[in-house]
């Protein structure tokens, strides 16, 4: 077992999110997350206990992400691995077609989230000069198809994000975006339909998915890299 990290996880409430909330605890590491859903939070917080930290946390609000931030440093000090894994995608559907509230739900969750958290947990991971960030991307952040062209925008945004954030680090520290694959999830059953459970369960998924985040090193930062599912 590798020494205990605390890891930062966003969308644990469902899908890879909780999977990997409860395989990174199984492993002896600390996990902090957050997502909106009262119930699940309490449920995860009671399931897992402490010294695990579970908050009602909706990353599109940037005081309530400042907020979680001062207190997470505080308690547990700066995240060793940060994994901006919260996101929503479109109801499937071409783009002229699209409702300017789904459009604009998909851009404030995947990539304004993704800067709000970035913006309040990195400063301190960098005064002390060490810590992995990975933002979940996808296949649709390399590749499209017809009906996700919202989603395909903030993937693809997250790619570039990320292999700048890359280069704005110091030496050392690591920011990887990371396609996941394809997983049996709420997320995917939204777009994929019955087809969804051809794919793997988010628990068969954290067993590889998991390791594989803890391996990660400062030679891989600004790397797209793929769980090899
Ligand atoms: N499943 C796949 O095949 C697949 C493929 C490629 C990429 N990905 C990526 O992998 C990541 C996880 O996907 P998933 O399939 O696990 O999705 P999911 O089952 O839909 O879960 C998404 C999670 O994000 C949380 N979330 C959404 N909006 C939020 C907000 N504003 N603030 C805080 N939390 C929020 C949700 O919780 P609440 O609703 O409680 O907030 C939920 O816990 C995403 O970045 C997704 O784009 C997934």
């Amino acid at each position: 077992m590798s020494k205990p990290r605390i890891v930062l996880i966003t969308g644990v409430s469902r899908g890879l999110g909780r999977a990997m909330a409860f395989k990174f605890a199984e492993f002896g590491h600390v996990v902090v997350g957050c997502g909106r859903s009262r119930k699940a939070i309490a449920g995860l917080q009671k399931e897992l206990g402490a010294p695990h930290r579970f908050s009602v946390v909706d990353v599109t609000r940037d005081t309530q992400v400042s907020d979680w931030a001062s207190e997470v440093i505080e308690a547990v000090g700066p995240p060793n691995l940060l994994l901006n894994n919260a996101a929503l995608i479109n109801p499937v559907s071409p783009l002229w077609e699209m409702d300017c509230k789904d459009f604009d739900e998909v851009i404030d969750v995947n990539i304004k989230g993704v800067a709000n958290v970035i913006r309040h947990f990195v400063r301190a991971m960098v005064e002390r000069k060490s810590g992995v960030i990975v933002n979940f991307s996808s296949g649709w952040g390399r590749e499209t198809d017809p009906g996700v062209a919202p989603y395909c925008a903030t993937k693809w945004a997250i790619e570039g994000l990320t292999r700048s954030l890359a280069q704005d680090l110091p030496k050392g520290m690591v920011a990887i975006p990371l396609n996941p694959g394809i997983i049996d999830t709420d997320m995917l059953r939204s777009c994929f339909g019955e087809e969804a459970g051809n794919y793997p369960a988010a628990e068969v998924w954290a067993d590889t998915a998991v390791p594989f985040l803890l391996g990660l090193k400062a030679s891989d930062s600004g790397k797209p890299l793929t769980v090899p599912i």
